[in-house]
């Protein structure tokens, strides 16, 4: 191991030991967490195979040999090869539901949960009830979708990703939230294999970093797949495909919510005719638009030209 362990004895050492050398080591924080501290704790609480809510007065246990080896090693991978959290305990919180995470699929970290626990609200009006079918475009593990489904109990909603392996995830996360009667996972590249159903919500997190940025993101991202995150020169190559497509496929009255990071840029300054919404998020993260489905057809003109 990187430090001396040796004069470590309780859960509490190990947590502060722990967020010190994750600290000075130089991780990077950002799937599903933003500090040292909360990774020390997840991974602790995770070799120890105890729960979050534990009582604080068991923080001062004081821990078996098998114990402190099972800690000393997820903090190794951590640390030595890299390996974002989540991919250590096989699961994350989204939008207040627990998801099984692994590396068929990116690590779940979108800033539109926060819209997702909001119901899309003031943008879908008057009744949640009312929303009965729903898009997860580019699904990954199906959080976004399954996310949805709880929070639109009327809704049927369809998962659609071009990996099989991230949907085999996608679907053994719709089983452990017992949602098999009305989430449903599709194969398809983008609306290829999508039957024209009309839906109320299409909800994107597709790829959109750009081959530059690909070549300085911290080495955690490469325990990801790539097909996740890398979308061309500009970061656009799934986005806007993504926005041609989808107007036959979004109710009258339907929008479409893309997150796309910090491709906003380009992609503000591709069309500088369409008025994109941006989202504002309290808990943070930017880079979301929002698009009503009247505005998507009015505006196909330029998305058309382009390709
Ligand atoms: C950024 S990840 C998002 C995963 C998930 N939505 C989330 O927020 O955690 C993008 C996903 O898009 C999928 N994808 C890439 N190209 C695609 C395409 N042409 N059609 C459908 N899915 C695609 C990838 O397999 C990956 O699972």
């Amino acid at each position: 191991m990187i430090c001396d362990t040796s004069s470590l004895e309780t859960m509490l050492d190990y947590i502060r030991w722990g967020a010190s050398c994750f600290a000075t080591q130089g991780l990077y924080f950002g799937h599903g967490t933003d500090n040292a501290l909360d990774e020390s704790v997840a991974l602790v609480l995770h070799a120890l195979k105890l729960r979050h809510d534990l009582p604080h007065m068991y923080l001062q246990s004081r821990l078996t040999k098998a114990e402190r080896e099972a800690i000393e090693a997820l903090f190794k991978r951590r640390i030595m090869e890299r390996v974002p959290a989540p991919y250590l305990t096989n699961q994350v919180m989204f939008a207040g539901y627990s998801f099984k995470v692994d590396d068929r699929a990116l690590v779940p970290r979108s800033p539109i949960a926060e819209l997702i626990e909001k119901r899309f609200q003031p943008w879908i009006q008057p009744q949640p009830e009312k929303v009965t079918r729903i898009l997860d475009m580019c699904t990954g593990s199906g959080c976004i979708g399954i996310a949805c489904a709880h929070m639109f109990p009327n809704a049927t909603v369809d998962l659609v990703d071009i990996s099989p392996q991230a949907l085999e995830l996608a679907w053994e996360n719709i089983t452990q939230h017992g949602l098999e009667n009305r989430v449903h996972k599709i194969k398809s590249d983008l609306f290829k294999a999508v039957d024209k159903n009309r839906y109320d919500i299409i909800i994107s997190n597709p790829p959109y970093v750009s081959t530059g940025e690909m070549q300085v993101l911290p080495k955690e991202y490469q325990h990801e797949p790539s097909l996740g995150l890398e979308a061309g020169s500009d970061g656009l190559d799934i986005v806007v495909p993504l926005l041609r497509l989808a107007p036959p496929y979004l109710k009258p009255d339907g929008i479409m919510v893309v997150e796309v990071g910090l491709s906003a840029d380009a992609l503000q300054e591709r069309y500088p005719q369409v008025p994109f919404l941006w989202l504002d998020f309290e808990r943070g993260g930017e880079g979301v638009l929002l698009l009503t489905a009247a505005q998507l057809s009015q505006y196909q003109l330029f998305f058309r030209e382009d390709g």
